[in-house]
């Protein structure tokens, strides 16, 4: 594994721009609570041992309360089938270089979060993209077209890493094409990494799909506490797998990291997680009014603006139509409005043209309407 990875560009734009802009209107997560409603919603016992918490270090899988109610969170697995990591970024980071050797073929969609191409890159495997959509400008439509994806597997193809509901096209695959691409990959031997960060808040929940991990013997489900939970100062995630010499392979790579979870966090994640449909409920509602909110704002624009809902998760992609291209129109938002968004450039790649007339925005966050509103107030003034 080469330690030179390239810059994570979304990630430096957001370290530049994240706490010094005024109004952030492209957050990825879901409105987070303080620590005491956290708490709140624990019971008298669950606050008792938070209060008399040791802090030493905690087992590298997990602690064995933390891991059985990870494993309730499935249909089909048992506090054996999770591992627990600081955070998705270092369950992706482990799980996209320990599976696969030089030689070896992966596939990865895009757009995409940037770690699921980069880390297998740095790692000297051939990485190959597999666009997200399939038409352009006003006709582009996202979709997992299975058969292009079958037409590039390989002999040596040993691992897909997907993301659904998609950061940042908000897009998910239908119940369907997801079980026949993980029978597909299953069958012939491909490991899919399945980031599903933002599973638990899409507003039309006919459209949750199943975890990977509980229709695919094979795969390993990647989830955190950070996005449709609202709660990534906990810095808990996890992968869930029936493979456990596979999740042995990722412990032991673990112990290069971080060693263990923060135990506070560790308590505070099985609170969150057994009360997950209030906190799941609350960010869906959020999601919804954002939605309603933005569409209606963004009809008011036609000649700027072609804004599609997201099908999953707490972000989108729309189209900027403006003359002076979204990458202008973002620098002039956030440098002399103090609007955040993000333009499609930070989600360019290696792997080939992405739609570059798009930005990211938020729909997750209480205060979308104050942060809309000054997106309208810079869109009136120019
Ligand atoms: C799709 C996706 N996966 C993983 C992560 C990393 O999550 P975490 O902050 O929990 O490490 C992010 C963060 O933006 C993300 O958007």
């Amino acid at each position: 594994m080469s330690t030179r990875l390239p810059d994570f560009e979304l990630e430096t734009y957001f370290s530049r721009w994240e706490f010094a802009a005024e109004h952030h209107l492209t957050a990825s997560d879901a409105e987070s609570m303080s620590l005491s409603a956290l708490l709140a919603l624990g019971t008298e016992e669950d606050r008792e041992a938070f209060d008399q918490l040791h802090l030493g270090y905690t087992p590298t899988w997990g602690t064995p309360l933390l891991r059985q109610t990870i494993a309730d969170t499935y249909d089909t697995t048992e506090s054996e089938d999770i591992l627990g990591f600081a955070g998705a970024g270092e369950a992706i980071f482990w799980a996209m270089q320990v599976f696969t050797e030089p030689g070896d073929h992966v596939i990865v969609p895009f757009p995409n979060y940037q770690s699921m191409e980069s880390v297998p890159v740095a790692a000297g495997v051939e990485v190959e993209g597999f666009e997200l959509w399939s038409g352009e400008g006003a006709d582009l439509e996202w979709t997992l077209d299975l058969e292009r994806f079958e037409a590039m597997i390989r002999p040596t193809t040993r691992l897909v890493g997907v993301n659904f509901p998609n950061n940042p096209t908000g897009f998910v695959p239908d119940h369907e094409t997801w079980l026949a691409f993980n029978a597909m990959c299953h069958e012939r031997g491909i490991i899919v990494v399945s980031d599903e960060v933002y599973r638990g808040v899409e507003t039309n929940p006919a459209n949750t799909i199943a975890a990977a991990v509980d229709i695919n013997p094979s795969a390993l489900s990647i989830n955190v506490t950070s996005k449709a939970y609202g709660l990534p100062g906990l810095r808990v995630g996890w992968v869930a797998s029936h493979d456990r010499e596979a999740l042995g392979k990722l412990e032991r790579a673990k112990h290069y990291t971080s060693i263990c979870n923060a135990g506070p966090s560790e308590l505070l994640t099985v609170i969150a997680l057994k009360n997950s449909s209030t906190i799941l409920d609350r960010n869906r509602q959020i999601v919804a009014s954002n939605d309603a909110l933005v569409t209606e704002t963004f009809a008011a624009y036609p000649d700027l603006f072609d804004y599609s809902s997201p099908v999953g998760g707490c972000v989108c992609f729309p189209r900027y139509l403006g003359d002076d291209g979204v990458d202008a129109m973002c620098r002039d938002a956030v440098e002399n409005h103090g609007v955040l968004l993000l333009p499609a450039r930070i989600y360019q790649t290696d792997l080939g043209p992405i739609p570059n007339d798009r930005f990211r925005i938020g729909l997750g966050r209480t205060n979308v309407d104050q942060s809309l509103a000054a997106f309208v107030n810079f869109l009136d003034q120019r």
